[in-house]
């Protein structure tokens, strides 16, 4: 049983730009299982490290609740580097429990990443498929969709977002104080 649990707004760790992977060991194949197995309990379809309190540059995707023919996927290193159109999707986030909101974003991008076994893939995606994946490539450079909402847009959810603040504050201090006791 994986004991990941799920980071969320207002944990520092989900604004931090997050390392490369260099090095694929058994470790980091468990994580990978990991990911999948919390994102799949959380009825997710994508979880990047920063959501588990891991700083790597991994994320993993499940699009199958809505196309069922897409296997489970994990992509180390993404990079974007094209995108075409804009479109509207409904969006929220395994670290936002309770905001769901229009976000637009391009509707299909090229994309490089590495697989678990460290082969190296270029290819274009579109559809739901891009839209998770540009939703977790911004979680691994510390940025969330509600970055893009504007403030009226926002403002149903503002008393969700102060709880979830207030939650992570007093989860720090917690921890804090107790390393104050121990050490
Ligand atoms: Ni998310």
């Amino acid at each position: 049983m994986p004991s990941l649990k799920i980071t969320t707004y207002g944990n520092p760790i989900l604004r931090k730009k997050v390392r490369p992977i260099t090095k694929i060991d058994s470790g980091l194949k468990k994580l990978a299982k990991d990911m999948l197995e919390v994102m799949h309990k959380a009825d997710g379809i994508g979880l990047a490290a920063p959501q588990i309190g891991k700083s790597i540059s991994i994320f993993v995707a499940d699009i199958s609740p809505i196309q069922e023919e897409m296997a489970p996927m994990i992509f180390l290193n993404i990079e974007i580097l094209e995108s075409f159109g804009s479109s509207p999707y409904n969006e929220g986030c395994l670290s936002i429990p309770g905001v769901v909101a229009e976000v637009f974003r391009p509707e299909k991008i090229r994309i490089r990443y590495m697989d678990l076994s460290g082969r190296r893939h270029e290819g274009m995606a579109e559809g739901v498929l891009a839209r998770v994946i540009q939703h977790e490539a911004d979680h691994l450079n510390g940025k969330l969709f509600i970055d893009y909402l504007s403030e009226d847009a926002l403002e149903p959810f503002q008393a969700i977002l102060k709880g979830l603040e207030q939650k992570n504050k007093k989860m720090l201090a917690r921890k804090k104080s107790a390393k104050t006791v121990t050490h």
